[in-house]
């Protein structure tokens, strides 16, 4: 990494990740699939740290199809972006990285001592923000050690690959508010984006391109479902717990 090279942010930082030759550094700790710490540049020198998830890489899984992770993990930012919840960081998909077709995410320099639950709970507001785009998305995999908090104080929600699933699979460690009813604005909001997805224009033809026609309409019904039932869900079993937990 060259000494000069200036590291950016925004929409500059948003450009690189779009269009930046990806160089991977790195296995991720704790990754349970081949996800890379990666250095993208572009033409003109400047440079910004990435998360980048091969789909060759991925860990077959029964429920879910083969190489599609990293897809899921696209669409996940596309539907927090649209939310306006800013849960997942900046994410696209890139069809012709270094070493295959996969998600490129930005890297969010962390607090590593910090999770879910040393984060709760003086953090409950943002988790109840998180936990209800987690039921939006159908997110199989929430585990403490997938929410980050950054330099900004803010936390942010990673590793969303095992999302939009047509069957209930929510799976995670975020049921304190289990029974409560999900503040008016997060319904609003809720409501604005199952209207979008059932118009299927703008930002939902992208999301077209990643996961499939059954999941788009599931996502519509629970997008739906959260802004009028309006209530976090119960954890019905064991399953609904990850492992581990951290
Ligand atoms: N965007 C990110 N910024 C910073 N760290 C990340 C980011 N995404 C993942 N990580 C870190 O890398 C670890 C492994 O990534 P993860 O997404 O869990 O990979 P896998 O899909 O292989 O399980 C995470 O537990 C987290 O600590
Ligand atoms: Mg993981």
């Amino acid at each position: 990494m060259a000494q000069s090279a200036p590291f950016v942010d925004g929409e500059a930082q948003h450009q690189l990740l779009r269009e930046g030759r990806i160089k991977p550094r790195g296995l991720m700790p704790d990754c349970s699939n081949y996800t890379y710490l990666a250095q993208v540049r572009g033409p003109d020198g400047a440079e910004t740290l990435a998360v980048y998830k091969p789909g060759p890489g991925e860990t077959p899984l029964d429920d879910f199809p083969d190489g599609t992770l990293g897809k899921r993990e696209v669409a996940a930012y596309l539907v927090s972006d649209a939310l306006r919840w800013q849960v997942v960081p900046f994410t696209v998909y890139r069809a012709n990285g270094p070493l295959g077709p996969g998600s490129l995410q930005q890297f969010i320099v962390a607090d590593l001592r910090e999770h879910y639950f040393s984060l709760m709970p003086a953090r409950a507001a943002a988790f109840r923000t998180m936990a209800a785009f987690d039921v939006i998305v159908n997110n199989a995999d929430r585990k403490s050690g997938h929410c980050l908090v950054d330099r900004q104080d803010r936390i942010w929600g990673v590793d969303n690959g095992l999302t939009f699933h047509t069957l209930p699979k929510l799976r995670t460690v975020i049921w304190e508010f289990a029974g409560e009813d999900v503040a008016a604005n997060l319904r609003e909001d809720a409501r604005r984006v199952a209207g979008e997805l059932a118009l299927g224009k703008g930002w939902v033809n992208e999301l077209r391109a990643l996961i499939s026609a059954a999941e788009l309409r599931a996502l519509t019904q629970r997008a739906r479902r959260l802004a009028e039932v309006g209530r976090y869900p119960e954890p019905t079993s064991r399953w609904a717990y990850p492992w581990p937990l951290v």
